[in-house]
């Protein structure tokens, strides 16, 4: 059988992980194939949250198994605590879910290089989540990285004290305070406690898997915006959030990619530094932050809002051959008058559709506006949702020449509305 992928279309938070969450039952397997716990994916089931970092969003269904694979970057410590809270969802955690021996450790001092190399950064700093992401993939491109195969080995004490040494070196040209034994001694523990979940080759897993006749969902985190090598360089993750990402972190050939499912919010956010084209600085920003509770769902940071912007969409729907789009946090809009969408840039005085190679802080956009709906959204069938909602999805479709096929009206997971039968 075939995998499908799910990813953000653009810099994050789109909703990712209550679409997962709603499109696990279609699934075997529900694989996360980048990222670690930079990542936030809320979920509401019975009217209750859970953020998860680094399981897979799929963890919540019965029958669904959930693999944590090798392109992730682990911090033993958030894994062990987020699954203490999966369990105590009544999850059989020991069985649904696996975890990739290729896929890399976030050691204690990767987090402490990641905040010195912040602090050195001073105005122009990343914004990281500073969960040590940055230096743990510097490591893995390096070859200079832990893996979770190497807690089962006998000398793993010893190649922790040697990365360890090298990191302490570096942190010293930073001049950098900093204590992390007690957090060492936690990293620790957990590294005793992933011994007793099911550590796999992940790539036989999937294949095998696929040989089988399962079906695969593939769990983007970040957003293509925030791609190493596509997104608004240097203020990106370390990591290729694009679908081509999937291959490489879950080790499956791209011919056996089927649908990609792109997630957008019917307007746009970004947390953390870097240029933002459609960014409002103003109350209309606020309304939509206020409205749509824009706050970070790992760092708790309020989240920068702005109006959809197209240029920036209609490049991440070919970077990954978006498929169908779900379109989420349409309820946000509700109060609006008006819905602008961003549909090109002003580029050295001429209209461009294209991003250019540095975007500016602010691009001078221009905007097609919409009548808002001014209404709540409440059937259940798609066609029951107000007409200005449909005419601005059927814009979006226009513009970027991908379906949507579903519209989010709400964090639970059954708001949901299927504009065509779900393609997956
Ligand atoms: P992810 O990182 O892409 O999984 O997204 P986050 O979980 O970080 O942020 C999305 C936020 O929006 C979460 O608080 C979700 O519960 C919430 N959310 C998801 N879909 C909708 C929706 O359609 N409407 C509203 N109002 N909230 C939503
Ligand atoms: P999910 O999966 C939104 C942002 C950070 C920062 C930049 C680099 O929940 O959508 P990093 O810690 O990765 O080195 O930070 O990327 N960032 C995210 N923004 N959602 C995320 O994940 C993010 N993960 C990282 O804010 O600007
Ligand atoms: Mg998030």
């Amino acid at each position: 059988m075939s995998v499908d992928v799910l990813i953000g279309l653009q810099w994050g938070d789109e909703g990712k992980g209550k679409i997962v969450d709603y499109l696990a039952p279609n699934y075997d397997i529900i694989a996360r194939f980048q990222g670690g716990p930079n990542a936030g994916h809320t979920l509401v089931v019975n009217k209750e949250k859970i953020v998860l970092h680094t399981i897979p969003s799929g963890i919540l269904h019965d029958n669904t198994y959930n693999l944590i694979g090798n392109g992730v970057v682990i911090n033993p410590i958030t894994l062990c605590q987020e699954m203490v809270k999966v369990k105590s969802w009544g999850v059989n955690i020991q069985k649904y879910l696996m975890i990739a021996e290729k896929a890399h450790l976030i050691l204690p001092t990767h987090k402490v290089l990641d905040a010195a190399s912040e602090a050195a950064k001073g105005k122009a700093k990343i914004g990281s989540t500073l969960r040590g992401i940055g230096p743990t993939y510097m490591d893995k491109t390096g070859r200079n990285g832990l893996r979770i195969g190497d807690i089962l080995t006998s000398d793993f004490k010893s190649k922790y004290q040697k990365l360890k040494e090298k990191h302490l070196e570096i942190i010293r040209m930073y001049d950098f305070d900093f204590d992390i034994e007690e957090e060492e001694k936690a990293w620790f523990e957990s590294i005793e406690e992933l011994k007793n979940y099911s550590i796999v080759a992940g790539e036989y897993y999937v294949n095998n898997a696929l040989a089988n006749g399962k079906r695969i969902l593939a769990e983007g985190a970040q957003g293509s915006m925030l791609d190493i090598d596509f997104g608004t360089y240097p203020f990106v993750t370390s990591s290729n959030t694009i679908t081509a990402g999937a291959c490489n972190g879950l080790g499956v050939a791209p011919n056996k990619i089927k649908e990609v499912i792109g997630i957008s919010k019917a307007y746009c956010t970004r947390v953390g530094s870097g240029p933002f084209p459609t960014e409002l600085d103003d109350e209309v920003g606020e309304e939509i932050r206020k409205a749509g509770f824009e706050f970070g769902a790992t760092t708790g940071r309020p989240r920068r809002c702005g109006w959809i912007d197209l240029v920036a969409l209609r490049y991440a729907c070919f970077l990954n051959g978006v498929t169908q789009i779900a379109l989420t946090k349409a309820d946000v809009l509700n109060d609006f008058a008006s819905i602008e969408a961003c549909t090109s840039y002003n580029v050295q005085g001429k209209k461009s559709m294209e991003l250019p190679f540095e975007l500016q802080e602010k691009m001078d956009c221009n905007y097609t506006s919409f009548p808002g709906w001014q209404s709540d959204l409440l059937g259940s069938n798609y066609g029951d949702l107000p007409v200005n909602l449909q005419n601005y999805v059927s814009f979006l479709e226009d513009y970027l020449k991908v379906p949507v096929s579903m519209v989010s009206t709400g964090p639970e997971r059954e708001k949901l509305l299927l504009k065509q039968e779900a393609i997956v």
